[in-house]
C-alpha cells in the first residue's frame, strides 16, 4: 500500500482553461490536487481522469470564490481535516471586454471581487499556514495586460496590474518565511477566457494565441524555480520588452489596438 504525503496542490478555477492544465501537470508529478471552482461536474469529471492516469488523490471542492466567507469556509474546512496545501495556485478568474461606461457597476465590482478581493483573501489564509511551516509555494495568474491600462479591458487590466504588484511585493515579503509567490503573465491564451469575457478575437490575437500547456508549464517550473514571475511565449515576452523600453503613450496605444479595440 502507497502511504501518500500529507502534501496537497489546491487549484483555484480548475474546472477550465489554465487551472484544468495545472491540475493535469501536477497530477503528471504525482502531486495530491485539491480542485475548487463553481462546475461541480466538470471538477468531478477531471478528478475521475486524474485519478485513473496518474494514480493521485484528488479532493473536490464547489465553491464561488466571490464570497469572502466562502474562502474562509474552504480554508476552515481544509485546516480541521489536517489538510497541509503546500502549493497555492491562484488562478481563478475572468475579465470583461467592454467600454467602462457601458458595462454596468455591477459587473465591473463583481469581477474586482473575484480578481482581486478574493485572490487577496485566499492568499492571507494559505500563507499564513506556509509561514508557519516555513515551507510554501503560491502561484498568481497575473496577465500581460498588468503591464498596461488597456481601452476596453479598463477594470481587467488595472485588476490584473494589483496581482502583479501584490505578487512581487510578497515575492520579497515571504522569502525570509521559506515561501515562495511567482506571478503568471499569460498573453492571448486558448481558454474559456475569449467567451467569458465576450472578446472579440481579432486575426492578431488568433496568430499569436498559446495553448494553456506551454503556458502552465513555464509557470510551474518558475514557481519551483523560486522566480519573482514569468511572461511565457516569446511574443508575448517580446511585448513585455516592448512595455519596459518605450514610452507608455505608445505601447498603450498599441496593445489597446492588438487587443482588438
Ligand atoms: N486565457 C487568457 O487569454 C488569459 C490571459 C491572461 C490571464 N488569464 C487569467 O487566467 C486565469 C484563468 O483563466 P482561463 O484563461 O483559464 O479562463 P477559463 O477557462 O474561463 O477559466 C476560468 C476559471 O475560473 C473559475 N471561476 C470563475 N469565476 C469563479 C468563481 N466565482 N468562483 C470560483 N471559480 C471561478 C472558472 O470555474 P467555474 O466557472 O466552474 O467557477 C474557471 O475554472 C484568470 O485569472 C484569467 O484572468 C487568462
Amino acid at each position: 500500500m502507497t502511504v501518500r504525503e500529507n502534501s496537497w496542490v489546491l487549484i483555484t478555477g480548475a474546472s477550465s482553461g489554465f487551472g484544468k492544465e495545472f491540475a493535469r501537470q501536477y497530477a503528471a508529478k504525482g502531486k495530491s490536487l485539491i480542485l475548487v471552482a463553481r462546475r461541480l461536474n466538470e471538477l468531478e469529471a477531471l478528478a475521475d481522469e486524474l485519478r485513473s492516469r496518474f494514480d493521485v488523490d484528488v479532493m473536490v471542492q464547489q465553491a464561488d470564490l466571490s464570497s469572502i466567507n466562502v474562502i474562509i469556509d474552504l480554508h476552515r474546512r481544509l485546516r480541521d481535516s489536517n489538510t497541509v496545501v503546500d502549493v497555492l495556485i491562484n488562478n481563478a478568474g475572468y475579465g470583461l471586454q467592454g467600454a467602462f461606461l457601458d458595462e454596468p457597476l455591477e459587473s465591473s465590482l463583481a469581477m474586482i471581487d473575484l480578481d482581486v478581493a478574493s485572490l487577496t483573501a485566499i492568499t492571507r489564509l494559505f500563507a499564513e499556514d506556509m509561514r508557519a511551516r516555513h515551507k510554501g509555494h503560491i502561484l498568481m495568474t497575473a496577465s500581460l495586460l498588468s503591464y498596461q491600462g488597456v481601452k476596453n479591458f479598463a477594470v481587467y487590466s488595472a485588476a490584473k496590474a494589483y496581482v502583479l504588484r501584490f505578487s512581487d511585493a510578497l515575492h520579497r515579503e515571504l522569502k525570509q518565511d521559506g515561501v515562495v509567490v511567482t506571478a503568471l503573465c499569460p498573453g492571448m491564451s486558448d481558454t474559456g477566457f475569449a467567451a467569458s469575457a465576450k472578446q472579440k478575437i481579432t486575426p492578431v490575437l488568433k496568430r499569436v494565441m498559446m495553448q494553456p500547456e506551454p503556458v502552465v508549464r513555464a509557470g510551474i517550473q518558475a514557481l519551483h524555480a523560486g522566480r519573482m514571475s514569468v511572461v511565457p511565449g516569446f511574443g508575448n515576452k517580446a511585448i513585455a520588452v516592448l512595455t519596459w523600453a518605450t514610452p507608455r503613450r505608445l505601447h498603450q496605444g498599441l496593445m489597446s489596438r492588438v487587443m482588438g479595440v
